[in-house]
C-alpha cells in the first residue's frame, strides 16, 4: 500500500513519521513546501503523479487567534484544500483520513460531545474546520474525520512547551480554570491513525465517518498546567505559583468553548483500543523536554515564542 501523509513539521505529522510502519506500507510524507493545501491546482499535479492508495491529511491552519484576522487563509487551508483533496480522492477511489477539532462545537453542552452532535463553532478557526469536515463528507464516502483536542507533543508549538518556558521565566502564572477538555498527546494520535491505516491496508472493513479520539481523563487548562509543572519539578524544573483565572479575565481574539470534551466510545469500540491517560503521556513528554533543556545542542528553533499574545497571560491554547 502507498500511503501519502500531508504535513511534515506539525505535531501530528512528526509523530506519524516516527511510526514503525510495516514494510508493506510505503509512506511518502510531504510538507507545505511541496504540498500546499492552499494551492489545489498545484497539489492536484502531485496527486495525479502518485500511486496513492490512502491519504492522511495532517496539515491545517491551526493559529486559532490569528485566524480571526486571517480568515481567508484559514478557510483556504482548512476548507477549500480538504474539499479539493476529497474531490480528487472520490474521482480516484482513494480513502482519506482527515483530522479535525473539538472547536467545531460551541462548548455549551453539559456532557462530552458525541460525533453526531450538531456543530456550532464560535471562532473562525472552528468554522473553517467545520466547513472542511462538511466538504470532505459531501465529496467522499470513504473518509474518516478524526476529531481530537488540546494537542501537545515534544515538538512544535503547544501549551506544554509554552508553560515550561514561562515557568523558567516567571514567578507567577495565571491560567484559565473554567475551560474543560481532554489533552491529547500527538504520539497517541499517530497511534490511532496507524491502527486505522493498518486495518485499511489489510482490507478489513471499516465504518467510514467521524470519530472522536483524545487522551483519557478530563481537566482544565489550570489542571493541565498544574500537573505538567509539578511533573517538571521532579525533573529539576521551576514551579512558579499558578493562579486560576476565569475566561473573562483572559480575553483572546478568538472565543474558546468552555466544554471541549469529546466522547470517544465509538473509537474505542470500533478499534478495540483504550485511550491512554493524558497524565501518562504528559509525564513522558515533560521528561523528554526537560532532558532536552539540559542538552543545549538538542534545542531546535521550534522551541520559540508561541504565536499568541504576551507570554504571562496568553500561553498557546490551540485546538
Ligand atoms: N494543535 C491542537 O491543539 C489541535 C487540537 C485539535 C485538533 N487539531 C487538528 O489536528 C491536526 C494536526 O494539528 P497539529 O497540532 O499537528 O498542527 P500543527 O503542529 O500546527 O501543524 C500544522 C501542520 O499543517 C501543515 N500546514 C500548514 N499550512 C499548510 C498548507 N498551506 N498546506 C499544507 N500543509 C500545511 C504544516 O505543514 P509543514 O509540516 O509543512 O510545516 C504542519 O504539518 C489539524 O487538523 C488540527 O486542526 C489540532
Amino acid at each position: 500500500m502507498n500511503l501519502l501523509i500531508i504535513g511534515q513539521h506539525g505535531q501530528v505529522a512528526r509523530e506519524l513519521a516516527a511510526v514503525a510502519w510495516p514494510e508493506s506500507i510505503r509512506v511518502t510524507q510531504l510538507g507545505r513546501a511541496t504540498f500546499d493545501l492552499a494551492r489545489p491546482a498545484q497539489f492536484r499535479t502531485i496527486l495525479e503523479g502518485g500511486p496513492w492508495d490512502l491519504i492522511v491529511n495532517a496539515g491545517a491552519y491551526t493559529a486559532v487567534d490569528r485566524a480571526e484576522s486571517e480568515p481567508g487563509e484559514a478557510f483556504a487551508i482548512n476548507r477549500d484544500g480538504p474539499a479539493a483533496l476529497a474531490g480528487w480522492c472520490s474521482e480516484n477511489r482513494v480513502p482519506l483520513i482527515h483530522l479535525s477539532t473539538d472547536y467545531v462545537f460551541d462548548g455549551t453542552n453539559h456532557r462530552p460531545y458525541v460525533e453526531s452532535d450538531p456543530v456550532r463553532p464560535i471562532n473562525v478557526y472552528g468554522q473553517s474546520k467545520a466547513e472542511g469536515e462538511s466538504a470532505v463528507r459531501a465529496a467522499l464516502v470513504t473518509h474518516v474525520i478524526l476529531r481530537t483536542s488540546w494537542v501537545y507533543s515534544a515538538h512544535g508549538r503547544n501549551f506544554v512547551k509554552s508553560m515550561l518556558r514561562l515557568a523558567a521565566e516567571r514567578d507567577e502564572l495565571r491560567i484559565v480554570r473554567d475551560q474543560t477538555g481532554l489533552p491529547t498527546a500527538a504520539p497517541e494520535i499517530a497511534r490511532a491513525i496507524a491502527a486505522m491505516v493498518r486495518r485499511i491496508a489489510a482490507g478489513e472493513p471499516i465504518d467510514w465517518g467521524t470519530y472522536h479520539f483524545t487522551g483519557a481523563g478530563e481537566t482544565t487548562w489550570y489542571g493541565f498546567a498544574s500537573y505538567l509543572l509539578e511533573t517538571s519539578k521532579a525533573f529539576g524544573g521551576r514551579c512558579p505559583r499558578i493562579t486560576p483565572i476565569s475566561t473573562r479575565e483572559f480575553p483572546t481574539p478568538a472565543a474558546r468553548p468552555l466544554n471541549s470534551r469529546l466522547e470517544c466510545s465509538k473509537w474505542r469500540y470500533s478499534f478495540d483500543q483504550e485511550l491512554r491517560p493524558w497524565r501518562e503521556s504528559c509525564r513522558e513528554i515533560v521528561r523528554t523536554l526537560m532532558h532536552e533543556a539540559e542538552t543545549p545542542e538538542a534545542v531546535t528553533p521550534e522551541n520559540g515564542t508561541p504565536e499568541t499574545g504576551t507570554p504571562e497571560t496568553k500561553p498557546r491554547m490551540t485546538s
